[in-house]
């Protein structure tokens, strides 16, 4: 597959690094999204120790909360280092809380974060890629937006949105060359994870029938198979990678 240009929001994560390196180990140049000041810098260490450094990854700031935000960096990125051809769309928040005792802020910055988001960055991204006649999506949702989670309505909806999204979108644009696809991870080893309350925490890794969390690396692999040429006839999909914790027809 020839090199391409992708771009992963929350790039600096937990999941997000590690779909960047799996990117890069796929050949192409990857750019990852930060906002915390210092995680940039992080990146770049741990992608330059990896053996992949200016030639294969650059880091973009913008808050994907923000439309034109996102506008100046997607341009920013033309401007630098070409269109992007692959897009992850994988930054997001918690801000845990059981419905009664939710704040108004608490919901509206994880549906900004989580959900909006998508479609901030996904508009800049989307008419040059069908001009170019190929492209591929890749939306990060969660087992729990399928299932629900106790203490995580914003979450919840937010995620489950990303579904309708991509399987709306998906529809629309296949027929330019470009593919929308979901990844819907369990819990997995990330930051994210290990915020939880620990003896949630063990009540949740109780139900997974793997007896485990999974890795980052096991969903950047998915995603990487979703952004390659063989996954072409692959479009409005959602690919469950959570250990059994929830299956669905
Ligand atoms: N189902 C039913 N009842 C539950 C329950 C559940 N899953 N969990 C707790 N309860 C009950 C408790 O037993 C308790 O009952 P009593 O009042 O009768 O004692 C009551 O609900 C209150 O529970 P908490 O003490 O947990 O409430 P809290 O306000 O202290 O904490 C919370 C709320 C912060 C949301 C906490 O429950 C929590 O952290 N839950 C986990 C949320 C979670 O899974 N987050 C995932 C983060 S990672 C992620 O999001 C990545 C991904 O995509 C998977």
């Amino acid at each position: 597959m020839e090199k391409k240009i992708a771009l992963v929001t929350g790039g600096v994560g937990g999941i997000g690094a590690a779909i960047c390196k799996r990117l890069a180990e796929r050949g192409h140049f990857v750019v990852a999204n930060w906002i915390l000041p210092g995680t940039e810098a992080k990146y770049l260490e741990r992608m330059a120790a990896a053996g992949f450094g200016k030639e294969s990854t650059a880091v973009a700031f913008g808050d994907v909360s923000k439309f034109d935000s996102m506008g100046e960096m997607v341009a920013g990125i033309a401007k630098d280092h070409g269109p992007v051809d692959i897009l992850v769309n994988c930054a997001g928040i918690t801000r845990d809380a059981t419905f009664r005792k939710m704040s108004p802020e608490q919901w509206q910055l994880v549906i900004d974060t989580n959900l909006t988001s998508v479609f901030n960055v996904t508009k800049h991204v989307i008419d040059p890629m069908c001009d170019r006649g190929w492209g591929r999506i890749v939306n990060i949702s969660s087992v729990n937006g399928i299932r629900g989670q106790f203490g995580q309505t914003n979450y919840s909806a937010a995620k489950a949105g990303i579904l309708g999204f991509t399987k709306a979108l998906a529809q629309e644009v296949i027929r330019k060359g470009v593919t929308v696809n979901a990844v819907s991870p369990g819990y997995v080893e990330t930051e994210m994870v290990a915020a939880i309350r620990e003896d949630v925490k063990q009540q949740i890794v109780a139900q997974i029938p793997a007896g485990r969390l999974g890795k980052p690396e096991e969903i950047a692999a998915v995603v990487a198979y979703l952004a390659s040429d063989d996954a072409a006839y692959v479009t409005g999909a959602n690919l469950s990678i959570n250990g059994g914790l929830h299956m669905y027809a």
